[in-house]
């Protein structure tokens, strides 16, 4: 087993993160007992920051101890290995379904560095109250104005760095996808640099995942 980035570990069979909360699982991954640790194998057809990994990300933000506000949470599937990655660290988990957020709870309780909080990703000023700063900004929401809503919460939170998955239809299904990602980095460039914009093909169809360092 070797680490490919801080927290990451590369198995024969694909990648895993060290386990937080040992002896928990959050969906149907497996968990390994290797050298007296245990380790949860990361799904790429379950997580887009797992399948952009897979397909050669080269530059990881997340550190043992970083802050990240993650928007679009979901149950706590790629938020729990964020967990896993940053255990000293504290993974704000924001989403807006309620049925979502019953099954996020039950993770938040298991894995206490992470924070689950109910609120619409169009309103960061609605949310901020005790978040203060964030290291990294990862975003999956599927939204038409993913952009928008990407640059709002940098407003607010300051990030050095931003993760945003783009799905091409959510913008508009009309466009190529090509088109419609490079529409949606020209928005992002007075804000950001793209470090990396990797095309989560054979695990998502028409997503990419937009590596992003902060200008300011
Ligand atoms: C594709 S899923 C995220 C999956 C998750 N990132 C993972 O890998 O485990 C998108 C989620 O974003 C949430 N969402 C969509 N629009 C949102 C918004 N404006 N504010 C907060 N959450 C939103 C949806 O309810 C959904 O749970």
């Amino acid at each position: 087993m070797k680490e490919t980035f801080p927290g990451v570990y590369r198995l024969k069979a694909g990648l895993a993160t060290e386990n937080y909360a040992p002896g928990y699982r959050v969906y149907d991954e497996k968990l390994l007992k290797i050298d007296g640790s245990e380790y949860r194998t990361w799904d790429p057809l379950r997580s887009k920051l797992a399948a952009g990994i897979m397909n050669g990300l080269r530059n990881f933000p997340f550190r043992r101890d970083s802050t990240v506000l993650y928007l679009g949470a979901s149950s706590g599937t790629t938020p729990s290995h964020l967990s896993d990655i940053c255990p000293k660290g504290t993974i704000y988990c924001l989403e807006y379904s309620k049925r979502m957020m019953r099954d996020l709870y039950m993770v938040c309780e298991k894995k206490k560095n992470m924070v689950p909080i109910l609120g619409d990703a169009n309103f960061p000023e609605r949310y901020a109250h005790g978040i203060g700063p964030v290291d990294i900004l990862y975003q999956d929401v599927a939204q038409p104005n993913q952009a928008e809503i990407l640059l709002k919460n940098a407003s607010m939170f300051s990030p050095r760095y931003a993760m945003l998955a783009i799905k091409s239809r959510s913008i508009n299904a009309v466009k190529s996808p090509k088109q419609v990602f490079r529409e949606e980095t020209e928005k992002l460039a007075g804000r950001f640099e793209v470090l990396e914009s990797i095309d989560l093909m054979p695990y998502d169809k028409d997503h990419v995942l937009l590596n992003l360092k902060s200008k300011k």
